[in-house]
């Protein structure tokens, strides 16, 4: 295995006109990779930290610039002579970290070595990413969960729930499944238009209209379905991110943009239940709060065996918030996010975990993205299965749906795709 010669990182702009870490990792024999680190809007509490320099006096304290300085000056050092081993190299990075939530040298400087170690590897052996990463047997393409309405924190409308997306999981295969998803996107676009509702974008590519409640969203999705001749359900199913951690406040939850009104967990609960028997929703992701347990395990035990119930803030990809909430019985997948956890191999650890315990991976993009494609390759080498990465608008969303075109035609007849929630 070849040996690392030289890291680099610099600064970049996320899709939110923010900077973010990009670096550069080279090895002994010429090959290099590149890769940038995504960031989160709508963050769980134990998520490893993102390092912001937080001088108000520049880019509103969202500076990276001692993140950068801790790739250049401690990270780089550390590894030059090392080989481009990726548990070695992970492992190195978090002991020079050393900290249990990555707060001494930033998660962001780590994962962007992490991440650009791993693509330098597949360089030098001459493999794609996908394939270096999952060998062979990678050969199942992700069904796309595609965020086309967004609320919460990710748009300036009335939408207290962030994310609305359609599931185009009947398809015959992916590139199917995209033409679908993007028709439906389409029709929704088009029905916005009749009702004089705005098609601006929020940061996710979704539509982001005010509209008068969380019903009409769900609505005007079954409506886009079918006028894009497609069947609710059979067809192109949906799924929600509440995001409902942000919502919380005290025992119960706020739905603030649209007049404050409140809710228990169990009110939530109940009009899950009611949702689920009125639409065709196949996943809920973040339905209450990181720190109402109680509340998911009655979630769980309530709509559990019908729906997926995706843990993103309540389990951040970290294996030990995974494992608790397995023995507590909470959720029943999780959402992988690279950036919460900082290191490839802690990833990958973490969705072992989850498919040992049954629990569905869902692999992640983050609200604030670039145009690195990383996590397409990763879904398809860990066979997760699901790739939630937003509307198919806006270069850095539609680059990782391109990147899987790319990764089917390479697979050609070797490709898969299979749908998680088809029903018996
Ligand atoms: P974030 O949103 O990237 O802003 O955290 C995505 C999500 O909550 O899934
Ligand atoms: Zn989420």
């Amino acid at each position: 295995m070849a040996k690392i010669e030289r890291v680099h990182a610099r600064a970049i702009l996320d899709s939110r006109g923010f900077p973010t870490v990009e670096a550069v990792v080279a090895l002994a024999g010429g090959a290099r990779g590149t890769a940038a680190v995504p960031s989160g809007a709508s963050t769980g509490e134990r998520e490893a930290v993102e390092l912001r320099d937080g001088d108000p006096t520049r880019w509103a304290g969202k500076g990276v610039t001692r993140a950068i300085a801790n790739v250049n000056e401690v990270l780089a050092p550390a590894l030059v002579g090392l080989e481009a081993d990726q548990q070695l190299v992970d492992a190195r990075l978090i002991s020079l970290d050393g900290t249990e939530n990555k707060g001494k040298l930033g998660a962001n400087a780590l994962l962007a070595v992490s991440l650009a170690t791993a693509r330098a590897a597949a360089a030098a052996s001459r493999t794609p990413l996908y394939r270096a990463l999952g060998g062979a047997a990678a050969t199942l393409l992700p069904v796309p969960l595609m965020n086309v309405i967004n609320g919460g924190r990710h748009a300036d409308n009335t939408l207290d729930f962030q994310e609305f997306m359609i599931v185009p999981h009947g398809a015959p295969s992916f590139p199917e499944a995209i033409r679908q998803g993007v028709e439906v996107y389409h029709a929704l676009r088009g029905q916005l238009t009749r009702r004089s509702l705005t098609t601006a974008v929020g940061d996710e590519g979704g539509f982001a209209p005010a509209l008068e409640s969380h019903e009409q969203a769900l609505d005007l999705l079954e409506e886009a379905i079918r006028s894009a001749g497609l069947e609710p359900g059979r067809d192109v199913a949906i799924a929600l991110d509440c995001a409902a951690s942000e919502l919380a406040d005290g025992d119960g939850y706020v739905f603030r943009k649209a007049g404050g009104r409140r809710y228990s967990a169990d009110d939530l609960i109940a009009l899950y239940d009611h949702w689920c028997v009125r639409y065709p929703i196949v996943s809920i992701e973040d339905g209450l709060g990181e720190n109402d347990r109680a509340g998911w395990k009655s979630l769980t035990a309530r709509l559990g065996g019908r729906v997926q119930l995706v843990g993103d803030d309540l389990f951040c990809t970290n294996e030990k918030l995974l494992a608790q909430g397995i023995a507590d019985g909470l959720a029943n997948a999780i959402l992988i996010k690279v950036n919460q956890i900082g290191t490839l191999t802690e990833t990958r650890a973490t969705m072992a975990r989850a498919a040992k315990a049954s629990y569905r991976n869902v692999v992640s993009h983050r609200s604030g993205e670039t145009e690195d494609a990383f996590i397409a390759d990763l879904a398809v080498a860990t066979a997760a299965g699901q790739i939630k990465t937003g509307a198919p608008a806006r270069a850095e969303r539609t680059a990782k749906y391109n990147r899987l075109l790319v990764i089917a035609e390479e697979l050609a007849a070797a490709a898969r795709y299979e749908s998680p929630f088809r029903r018996a």
